[in-house]
C-alpha cells in the first residue's frame, strides 16, 4: 500500500534527479524508495526524502539541494505530479512531500477492496516455506506460562508468514522422549490405580509425575527403577511402549484444549520420539564430516573456544536433547523442504542453539543460516520467582487464561448484564487480552505480568483494541438499522482533515507494517501498530459528528472510513491470533 506510494514517488524523484543532475547523481530508484521517511507529524509531510547523500555527491549543502530538488520535482506537468502530488516543500536537508487527499482515498480503496481475505498480502514468500517450531510442551506437564510465549509468538508469527506469501509448516515439537517417561511408566503401572485416571487423566499424571519426583529424591530405589524402565522403552519393550503411548495420547488431548481455546494450530505433532529413527544416521553423518571428537567418554563437536561442546553421545551411548535438533533441522531442511527453519523457544535455550546451529555449519550445511533460534524473555509475576515445573512451584498457562475470562466476566456482570452471549464474549476478551499482552511485548524482553493493565479498557491493551472493533461496529448497525442500507468502502468524497488524513495515512501503513513484523519475527510490530490505529481512529471519532453530518456524501466517506478501519482492525488483531467479538 504505502509501498506503492513510495515507489511511485521514488521513481519521480528518481527521474527529476537524472535530468536535473544529468548523471552526476546515479541513485537508483529501490535506494531512493528505501531512505523515503515517515516524517515525525503530518504537519511536515506525508513521506521525506533526505537529500544527504547527494549532498555528499554534489558538495553542496544539504538544505540548497532539498530547496533545488523540491522546485524540480513540481517543474513541469506530468499525470503523477498532478494527481498525487499537492505539494513539495524543502525543510532543512529534507523534501517533505504532501498528497492529494484524493489520491490516498484511491490507494487506501484499491486495497481494500481487492481481496480482504488477503489485506496487506505480499508475495515475498511465494514459493518459499517456512518450517517453524512453536509450543512443544513436555508430555505428562502442565503447559507452563513459558509454553504460553512460545505458543502465542508462534502462532503470531506463522500468520505473519502466510500474510507475506509463505507455505507454513507447524510443527509442535513435544518433549515425548527421555528418562522421565520411564519414570512415569513405572509410576503408572504401580501407582495407577490409586487415581482417577478415568475421569481426570491428564491431572492423575501430572500428580504422578510430581510423586515421582518427590518420592525418588529420598527413595534411590525409584531411581533405578525409572532408568531401568526407560531402558525397556527405549530396547522396544512393547509393554511399556503402550504405555508411552497413552501417556502421549492424554497429554495431547489435554493440550488440545487450549489450543482450541486459543485458536493455535500445527501442521505436524512430531515430537523428540519421531527422530528416533534418525539418530544413528545423523550420529554417522557427523562422523562422517570428520568433527565427531572423544572428551570425557562422550561423542562431542568442538563448537568454539567461548562455548562448551556439544555432546552428541554419551558415554554409555544415550543421545541427548542437541542430537535430535540437529537430527529435526536437517529433517525440516531435506524432507520438508524448509527455506527458513524457525525454533520460537525461551532464550535460557540460547546456548542449546547456538550449539546445534554451529554443528550444522560445521557438517557443511550451508542452509544452516536459515535456521533461527527465536528467543523470547520470560515472564515475571510479582509474587513468584522463577518458574520451575518439577518443584510444582509453576505457573500453569491454563489458569491464567482461565483467571482472564473470569476477570471478565465479572466486569461484564457489572458493567453490561444484558450483553448477548456473555461467556463467548468473555472467552474472546478474555484470551485475547492474554494474548495481545504477550505480543506487545518486544518478544525478547521480560515481561511483567500486571493483572491491571491486561485487562485495562482504556491503556494499551487487547481489550483496547477489541473495543475499537467494537465501536466501529456499532457505528456501522446504527446506521444500516437507520436507513436499511449497508456501509460500502467507497467515499464519495474527499476528506481532508487531519484526523481524517492521518488515520488514512495509518492505514496505508499497514501492508508495511505485516512486511516489517515478518521480517523482524517481531509480533510486537504489528501490535503497536494497530494500538496507534485505535489511537488515530479515536482522535477521528471524537472530532467528526459522524452520523449528524450535514453532507450526505461527507456522511457516507466517513462511514466508509469506519468500516474500512474497522477492516483493517480485525485483520491485523485476526494475524495476532485473536478475536473481536460483536459486542462488549
Ligand atoms: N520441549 C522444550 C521445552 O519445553 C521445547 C522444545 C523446543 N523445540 C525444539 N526443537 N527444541 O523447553
Amino acid at each position: 500500500m504505502l509501498t506503492h506510494i513510495k515507489s511511485s514517488l521514488g521513481n519521480h524523484i528518481k527521474k527529476t534527479i537524472d535530468s536535473v543532475y544529468l548523471g552526476t547523481v546515479s541513485l537508483g530508484s529501490i535506494e531512493i524508495e528505501k531512505n523515503l521517511e515517515l516524517p515525525k507529524s503530518l504537519q511536515h509531510g506525508h513521506l521525506a526524502f533526505p537529500v544527504f547523500a547527494m549532498s555528499k555527491l554534489l558538495k553542496k549543502a544539504p538544505p540548497l539541494i532539498a530547496k533545488e530538488l523540491a522546485e524540480k520535482l513540481l517543474g513541469h506537468e506530468t499525470p503523477y505530479t498532478r494527481d498525487a502530488i499537492e505539494k513539495v516543500s524543502p525543510v532543512g536537508g529534507y523534501v517533505n512531500v504532501f498528497f492529494k487527499d484524493r489520491y490516498l482515498q484511491q490507494h487506501l480503496l484499491k486495497n481494500v477492496t481487492a481481496d480482504t481475505a488477503q489485506l496487506g498480502f505480499s508475495q515475498t514468500g511465494k514459493d518459499k516455506t517456512l518450517v517453524i517450531d512453536y509450543s512443544s510442551p513436555n508430555v505428562a506437564k502442565p503447559m507452563s506460562i513459558g509454553h504460553l510465549r512460545a505458543t502465542v509468538i508462534g502462532q503470531a508469527i506463522r500468520n505473519l508468514a502466510v500474510t507475506q506469501g509463505y507455505r507454513v509448516i507447524g510443527i509442535n515439537h513435544l518433549g515425548d522422549w527421555g528418562s522421565q517417561f520411564g519414570k512415569m511408566a513405572w509410576a503408572l503401572e504401580h501407582w495407577g490405580s490409586e487415581y482417577p485416571l478415568k475421569e481426570k487423566p491428564f491431572e492423575s499424571l501430572y500428580k504422578m509425575y510430581v510423586r515421582f519426583h518427590e518420592e525418588e529424591s529420598t527413595n534411590q530405589e525409584l531411581a533405578t527403577k525409572g532408568a531401568e524402565y526407560f531402558r525397556r522403552l527405549e530396547n522396544g519393550d512393547t509393554h511399556i511402549h503402550k504405555i508411552w503411548e497413552d501417556i502421549r495420547k492424554i497429554s495431547i488431548e489435554e493440550y488440545q484444549r487450549l489450543y482450541d481455546l486459543l485458536g493455535v494450530k500445527f501442521e505436524l505433532v512430531q515430537g523428540e520420539a519421531f527422530y528416533n529413527s534418525h539418530l544413528k544416521p545423523t550420529v554417522e553423518r557427523i562422523r562422517k564430516a570428520g568433527i565427531l571428537e572423544e572428551s570425557q567418554g562422550a561423542q562431542v563437536v568442538f563448537v568454539g573456544e567461548d562455548r562448551p561442546p556439544c555432546i552428541i553421545m554419551k558415554s554409555d551411548g544415550a543421545s541427548l536433547y542437541a542430537t535430535r535438533d540437529i537430527a529435526s533441522a536437517i529433517y525440516r531442511h531435506e524432507v520438508l523442504k524448509g527455506d527458513e527453519i524457525l525454533y520460537v523457544v525461551g532464550v535460557d535455550q540460547i546456548l542449546h542453539f547456538q550449539q546445534v546451529f554451529e554443528v550444522l555449519k560445521k557438517m557443511g550445511f550451508e542452509w544452516a543460516q536459515s535456521c533461527h533460534h527465536i528467543a523470547f524473555g520470560m515472564y515475571r509475576f510479582k509474587d513468584i520467582g522463577r518458574m520451575s515445573t518439577r518443584k510444582g512451584n509453576v505457573v500453569f498457562m491454563e489458569d491464567v487464561i482461565e483467571r482472564a475470562i473470569g476477570f471478565v466476566e465479572k466486569l461484564i456482570e457489572e458493567k453490561n448484564p444484558e450483553l448477548k452471549n456473555k461467556t463467548e464474549v468473555a472467552q474472546k476478551v478474555g484470551v485475547g487480552a492474554i494474548i495481545f499482552n504477550d505480543l506487545m511485548n518486544d518478544r525478547i524482553k521480560n515481561v511483567d505480568f500486571d493483572w491491571d493493565r491486561v485487562l485495562d479498557f482504556e491503556g494499551d491493551s487487547g481489550p483496547y483494541v477489541q473495543y475499537c472493533v467494537v465501536r466501529c461496529k456499532s457505528i456501522l448497525k446504527k446506521y444500516e438499522e437507520k436507513t436499511g442500507n449497508t456501509v460500502s468502502f467507497q467515499m464519495p468524497t474527499a476528506l481532508s482533515s487531519d484526523e481524517e488524513r492521518a488515520l488514512m495515512l495509518n492505514l496505508l501503513n499497514y501492508a508495511d507494517t505485516l512486511s516489517a513484523a515478518y521480517r523482524q519475527y517481531k509480533p510486537n510490530i504489528l501490535s503497536t501498530y494497530l494500538l496507534d490505529l485505535c489511537k488515530s481512529f479515536n482522535h477521528f471519532y471524537h472530532k467528526h459528528k459522524i452520523l449528524s453530518g450535514e453532507n450526505q456524501d461527507e456522511m457516507l466517506s466517513r462511514l466508509a472510513l469506519v468500516r474500512i478501519t474497522q477492516t483493517f482492525l480485525e485483520k491485523g488483531l485476526g494475524v495476532l491470533g485473536i478475536q473481536a467479538p460483536e459486542q462488549m
